[in-house]
């Protein structure tokens, strides 16, 4: 397997494995296609990256470059994001259950703050009074590739419900905030076009009785993120351009209609931008003839949680061995011990040998940021390659990492 000019084979051999590499000629092309799917002459749209799914800060440097504001969601992606160079301006932050402490590292930056519930604007009052207020509201609908992973509708713990939401905008005037954004996030992984303008025309009806009984507008109407990217099963991929053009038309007929003013639309995906341009390398260990096949691999849910978390499912491609026919069918599972720490459940693979090198594609997002070290297993490296040279940007965790942290008794 090749990627951006430079064989897998060979980063496996000098980094190490388990390993993420990431094709940066990827990431900007994303974020191009992106922007250019919702250009538009008359509406003005803002795109935020959800820092969430990868946070590495080579990665934030390109959606920077790229004109992208950041979506943070906690005081370190917050500092991290200004470190960045993103002007608190462009930062919107969307927290759910914060502390005070968040609160105020939230107001001290002058990001946008987008407010989970009704009780946070109390929290937030004591440590100051923003000019702007955003109410996370949750439309009572949501759509997601999996059941944990859908943000929006009643299951959710996310948002404010939209019943409430007049109550709680309401209190924000009483407060004296004078100028308001709204925002909804349903699901992660949404792969139908159709979903997002039918979902932003609900919300936009939400918000036209909130407009109408208060008499407020919004400057901004944040649609969240959730364009899904396919992973092993899935067929299409997201019409990019389908979601775009039927997003901007909704909107611009919706506010019209609803007399909403002049507000700008904003996304903030993380998945779309980064989750197909990151691969996890591992290496085979050892393949056990069980009560079932298994293939045991040098990765396991302490570096791609997603498969014990979720049951989702990577495309896993045995290098070298791309165009070989299916020739077995097994198990591949990490050297975690639990027995969740199982990424595929009878997968057809071909001959599949110990030392082959199992690559996990669409591993960009959610990937090496929601990884841990348990059983004393560390946190892979992460290589990045751009303009066709590879370069290692996070260093392989090890043993004194964890030991610098613990104090004797
Ligand atoms: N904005 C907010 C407020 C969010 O809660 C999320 C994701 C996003 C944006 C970005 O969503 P995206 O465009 O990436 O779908 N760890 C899971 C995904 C959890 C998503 C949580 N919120 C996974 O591995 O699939």
């Amino acid at each position: 397997m090749i990627i951006s000019g430079i064989s897998v084979q060979e980063l496996a051999e000098k980094y190490g494995t388990p390993l993420y590499v990431y094709d940066f000629s990827r990431i900007h092309e994303n974020a191009q296609r992106l922007k250019t799917a919702f250009r538009s002459d008359d509406v003005s749209v803002d795109f935020y990256y959800a820092m969430k799914a990868n946070c590495h800060p080579a990665i934030l440097d390109v959606f920077v470059e790229e004109g992208y504001g950041m979506d943070c969601v906690s005081p370190g992606e917050l500092k991290l994001a200004l470190q960045a160079g993103v002007k608190p301006e462009n930062i919107l932050y969307t927290g759910n259950y914060e502390s005070h402490d968040d609160l105020k590292a939230a107001f001290d930056s002058g990001a946008k703050i987008n407010l989970d519930d009704i009780s946070t604007l109390y929290r937030l009052l004591k440590i100051g009074t923003p000019e702007m207020i955003t109410y996370r509201i949750n439309p009572g609908k949501g759509k997601g590739k999996y059941e944990e992973i859908t943000t929006g509708g009643d299951k959710a713990k996310f948002g404010v419900p939209y019943e409430k939401a007049v109550t709680a905008y309401k209190n924000a005037i009483d407060a004296g905030i004078k100028r308001f954004g709204a925002h909804m996030m349903t699901g992660s992984g949404v792969l139908d076009a159709d979903h997002f303008p039918n979902m932003l025309e609900l919300f936009l009806n939400e918000l036209g009785e909130i407009s109408s009984e208060l008499g407020i507008n919004f400057e901004f109407i944040d649609m969240g993120g959730g364009l899904g990217i396919p992973y092993f099963g899935d067929g299409e991929t997201l019409d990019i351009e389908k979601v775009g053009k039927n997003t901007l038309n909704i909107f611009r007929k919706k506010v019209m209609e609803l007399k909403l003013g002049n507000p700008t639309l904003a996304l903030e995906p993380g998945r779309y931008l980064v989750g197909d341009t990151g691969i996890m390398v591992s290496r085979v260990t050892g393949i056990k003839e069980g009560y079932r096949t298994f293939i045991g691999i040098d990765a396991g849910f302490n570096t791609l949680i997603r498969s014990a978390l979720y049951g989702a499912q990577h495309s896993i491609i045995i290098d070298g061995k791309e165009n070989e026919a299916p020739s077995i069918t097994a198990d591949i599972c990490g050297q975690i011990c639990e027995n969740t720490d199982i990424f595929a459940k009878d997968r057809m693979l071909p001959l599949t040998e110990e030392g082959d090198l199992a690559v996990f594609t669409q591993a960009g997002a959610y990937g090496n940021v929601m990884s841990m070290p348990y059983n004393l297993r560390f946190r892979p490296a992460e290589v990045a390659v751009v303009d066709g040279k590879d370069k290692l940007i996070t260093r392989r965790e090890v043993f004194d990492d964890y030991m610098s942290r613990i104090q004797t008794l």
